[in-house]
């Protein structure tokens, strides 16, 4: 019990198997860097309250210093015994500067210390997710720009529907994703860092801080915008570690949908994407494969998102108030989610800004056209037309090859003008209404894009 910061009154020794689920050295060494700044900011808090002498403060902060260098070098040297970081560092800087150490916990806890850490990891980690985010989807945006004259099929329930612009799928206002929906994950991003934002340090194990210490100078030393309000709220709180675990889930559901349109218009019988071959692998067995194992890590790591979801709200469901061992599982999900999001943004960029799209050849549907092209109610054209595709498909051929004759079968007020229904490019431009998919409507779209853009 000799090392244990804690140790004083026990007198028989841990269980080595609890031992080791106690420890959380191994993730939460992650959190040095910023475990030194609360230090750095707690100690001269307590030099403000009179705690420590001048000298004393100075020996504690050249001690976190060398301590700092350690880790930035990689020679900063853990020791089994160490069961988080904060004992670590606490044991490193006993090691460097002697007894002053033990001061710097003064109405500290590894309660407010943990929350503080979290949080100054947190500020910087959704920055970086936010820059990835924007880098995706100013590539949805510039490619959709660039690609406005390619028509697609659109798609419901997988069936061939209407001709679409591919820029309206980048775009994607209603859809399931893609950038209109990313730049709302981005928002949510930013929402959630404003709750980040407040420092806890100075609540201590849950009753607050017996020493007057001055919180507004932790703030500001620790860049926090404001201070948590109630300290038995502050150690308590992982709101914004779920909120975040859930725009992150979100956010990957809707990558995950955009890898799934892509997985399937790029398989030999939709023809409509070629992946470049930086972003897909081959078969050890099968060598005509390309397979698109970029995407299909996106849609599965939209899973594993999800789970530490799961695992972080399950643990607070009926958690009692104030800090429980319990949340120590909260860092391993923080962690796992930044690197997992992280990279499939960085994965889902290559693929959009590498894959080829094919041109659309011959392509036809039946629509809107029709009660114009027709001149009868669209009901009424809509049966018509349906008669039309069925006498196509017992002939064995495509509506646009029937006959004059074939259509007057069936309606009298087919006429020679019935062709335009075939063009794609007719049937596209006349969805101009806002959000459509019609050249205008796109335009728009992409120039809305752009000036929010310039807002993320
Ligand atoms: N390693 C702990 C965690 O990650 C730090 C807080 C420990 N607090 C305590 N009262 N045992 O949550």
């Amino acid at each position: 019990l000799g090392d244990k910061l804690w140790g004083g009154r026990f007198v028989g020794s841990t269980d080595p198997i609890l031992e080791i689920l106690n420890s959380s050295i191994a993730i939460d060494q992650r959190l040095a860097d910023v475990d030194i700044q609360a230090s750095v900011a707690y100690a001269k808090a307590l030099e403000k309250a009179s705690i420590l002498t001048k000298p004393e403060l100075e020996k504690i902060l050249s001690g976190l210093e060398k301590i700092s260098e350690e880790v930035s070098k990689g020679v900063f040297v853990l020791n089994k015994s160490d069961e988080d970081i904060h004992t670590a560092i606490e044991r490193r800087l006993k090691e460097l500067i002697g007894d002053a150490a033990g001061k710097l916990h003064t109405g500290r806890s590894r309660n407010d210390q943990v929350v503080t850490d979290l949080k100054l990891f947190m500020k910087s980690s959704i920055s970086v997710v936010s820059t990835h985010l924007l880098q995706l989807i100013k590539t949805l945006v510039e490619r959709a720009a660039i690609e406005i004259d390619v028509i697609l099929p659109g798609y419901t329930h997988l069936q061939k529907a209407q001709p679409i612009r591919w820029s309206q799928f980048f775009c994607s206002c209603s859809g399931p994703c893609h950038a209109v929906a990313l730049t709302r994950d981005s928002e949510r991003l930013g929402e959630i860092k404003k709750r980040v934002n407040i420092l806890p340090l100075g609540s201590g194990a849950l009753a607050g801080n017996p020493l007057d210490i001055d919180r507004e100078l932790l703030r500001s030393e620790l860049d926090f915008a404001s201070i948590t309000l109630n300290s038995m709220d502050a150690i308590s709180d992982r709101d914004y570690v779920v909120e975040f675990l859930f725009v992150a889930t979100l956010l990957m559901t809707h990558l995950s949908r955009l890898a799934e349109d892509l997985i399937i218009y790029s398989t030999s019988e939709f023809g409509l994407v070629t992946l470049s071959d930086a972003f897909t692998t081959g078969s050890s067995l099968m060598p005509q494969k390309k397979n698109p194992d970029s995407l299909e890590l996106i849609r599965g790591k939209a899973g594993r998102v999800l789970g530490r979801l799961v695992s972080i709200i399950t643990v607070l469901k009926a958690l009692p108030s104030t800090y429980n061992k319990d949340l120590q599982e909260d860092k391993e999900a923080v962690f796992d989610v930044v690197d997992t999001v992280t990279a499939v943004l960085q994965v889902a960029t290559g693929v959009i800004s590498t894959l080829q799209v094919s041109l659309l050849s011959s392509y036809l549907l039946t629509d809107r056209c029709l009660c114009c092209v027709l001149q009868m109610p669209f009901r009424q054209a809509h049966t018509a037309v349906g008669k039309a595709v069925h006498l196509a498909e017992t002939k064995g051929i495509t509506i646009n090859n029937l006959t004059l004759e074939d259509l007057k079968s069936i309606s009298p007020l087919f006429a020679s003008d019935v062709s335009q229904v075939f063009n794609v490019i007719n049937s596209v431009e006349q969805y101009t209404a806002l959000g459509g998919t019609a050249k205008s409507s796109v335009t728009t779209q992409i120039e809305q894009l752009r000036e929010l853009l310039k807002k993320l």
